[in-house]
């Protein structure tokens, strides 16, 4: 072969047009022949006729057997919420329609559209005929140009050749994993978090250190405990903001402390910022990139969740390093890993310089409007279920929900908890396990309003029928029935000391304790 030191000569079976073919390669060029004989190819292959006698008619070690395998990343690759939802019995009551709060996916019930600017680009896109071929494994240079104009900032200013484009932000947090990490390395991933971080990293052997969310602080970080955590094979820190499955946002100052443990202990961020500007009125959320002056920051997004369409698998990477910490090696990287597979769909990229520039202010504000009535009627209603402590969020579409385990003595755990839900009331919420957080369930809040309000019925009726009361010592020694539910809730003043757990989501709910279920005593 050109270039090849020495003479080698090496023998490869091909298979083209139906025929087999034997190559033989040597230094200085591919040579071989077809059954008929016909010599040269025309672009400089030689082929040969391939008959039986041309090939040992013994191999070394022939397989006795077939004996065709999964390989290790194949048997290591677990989705924790199809390993959890697989294993649950869901038959949906008969007598009531099923209502799935389960999914994140906005376009389910189909009272989320995404706006006619959206859809009229990639008609455009299509009509053009321009985008019907390969682009560069990183994206087109307008379309990358696009999103570095969208997500500009003086405090965080961005170039196209800051940009990658993806197969959606799963493939962004995909090549940010791989370009960071080596295997044994290990990743911090917030608790509960969402679960493809996991799924990807233990598939390539890299270990997955937890850091836990606090329900009690609207699911800050531990930072204490996120920072016992590294060590010296800590490769990088995910941070999902807005979080699903919280639908908390990190405060500007929150965020800041971020930065300093990430600083001090120089550790790259992945920003897993999906739902970045989904955040309810009156909140704000700044990118974390934007707050940094020194940590470097890989910031993964894209359409699916802002511009509702999950579908058409539009994501992208930010590369965030002003100080040159990353330098050409880490770009480098992520180029050469974005070369293995092409990622995100040509016409996709053909329509995003319009996505970006054209969709009307007026399309995001309703859709977070919408997001967050949908919430407060969902946690309005939740936070007076006995046994329930709803959290509510500030942004992203979700809800996650407490379940006081030792009232409902039926039950094992959430996941067994979700499933008799849907048995009984056909209302399905993710149980929280899936995201590493038992006894808590996750309800998606796209669905349609009167759909929301059925369904907090629902769980309103199947609590009140499983809620049982805490023993009536405490209320025997007081001399009184206590309204045990609200005290759970924080708002009976009980002057014996309360648990943490009992008190922790106190001061949310200002409205009259309701009074057990009858049944309860
Ligand atoms: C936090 C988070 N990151 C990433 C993704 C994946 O986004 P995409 O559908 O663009 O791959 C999701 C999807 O639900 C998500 O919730």
């Amino acid at each position: 072969m050109p270039g090849s030191r020495g003479r080698c000569t090496r023998r490869v079976a091909l298979r083209m047009d139906n025929k087999a073919y034997l190559v033989q390669m040597t230094s200085s060029g591919v040579h071989g022949k077809t059954l008929t004989g016909k010599g040269m190819l025309g672009n400089g292959f030689h082929h040969m006729s391939v008959n039986g006698s041309l090939y040992p008619t013994k191999t070394k070690s022939r397989r006795q057997r077939w004996e065709v395998k999964p390989s290790e990343m194949a048997k290591n690759t677990l989705n924790p919420i199809r390993a959890i939802v697989d294993g649950m019995k869901l038959t949906p009551n008969p007598e009531k329609p099923m209502i799935s709060l389960s999914i994140g996916d906005p376009t389910v019930f189909g009272n989320l559209p995404t706006d006619d600017a959206v859809l009229q680009a990639l008609k455009d896109a299509i009509d053009s005929q321009k985008y019907n071929g390969y682009a560069p494994s990183v994206g087109y240079l307008k379309s990358r140009q696009a999103v570095a104009n969208f997500y500009s900032s003086p405090e965080a200013p961005l170039e196209a050749e800051d940009v990658i484009l993806t197969s959606g932000c799963s493939q962004a947090i995909e090549l940010a994993i791989n370009v960071f990490c080596n295997p044994g390395d290990s990743i911090l991933v917030p608790r509960p978090g969402f679960s493809l971080y996991k799924t990807l990293a233990v598939s390539m052997g890299i270990e997955v250190k937890l850091y836990n969310l606090l329900p009690e602080k609207s699911w800050e970080i531990d930072l204490q405990h996120m920072e016992s955590l590294i060590d010296e094979r800590t490769s990088c820190l995910i941070v999902t903001n807005p979080s699903n499955p919280c639908g908390s946002v990190f405060t500007k100052e929150h965020l800041q402390k971020i930065l300093k443990v990430a600083s001090k202990h120089c550790v790259p961020i992945l920003a897993d910022e999906i739902y970045s500007d989904m955040v309810f009125p009156g909140c704000s959320c700044p990118s974390l990139a934007s707050l940094s002056s020194d940590v470097p920051v890989l910031s993964c997004g894209g359409l699916a969740k802002r511009w509702l369409v999950p579908g058409w698998r539009m994501g992208w990477i930010l590369i965030h390093d002003r100080n040159n910490i990353f330098g050409s090696e880490i770009r480098q990287g992520l180029v050469k890993l974005s070369q293995r597979i092409l990622g995100a769909c040509t016409i996709v990229q053909g329509a995003l310089e319009s996505i970006l520039n054209n969709t009307p202010q007026g399309f995001y504000s309703n859709t977070i409007s919408f997001l967050k009535s949908n919430s407060e009627i969902c946690f309005n209603e939740l936070s007076s279920v006995p046994g329930l402590n709803p959290v509510m969020p500030s942004g992203a579409m979700y809800l996650m929900v407490g379940i006081e385990m030792d009232h409902f003595p039926d039950f094992k755990n959430d996941v067994d908890f979700t499933e008799r839900l849907v048995t009984e009331q056909s209302v399905f919420c993710l149980p929280a396990s899936a995201f590493e957080y038992p006894n808590f369930f996750r309800i998606v809040v796209t669905v349609p309003e009167a759909l929301m309000e059925e369904a907090c019925v629902r769980i309103r009726e199947f609590c009140q029928c499983y809620y049982r009361p805490p023993s009536c010592d405490v209320c025997q020694s007081r001399g009184s029935v206590p309204d045990r539910h609200a005290m759970l809730k924080g708002r009976v003043n009980h002057d014996s000391p309360t648990t943490s757990r009992d008190l922790r989501y106190s001061g949310r709910i200002s409205s009259t304790p309701k009074p057990c279920h009858p049944g309860d005593f």
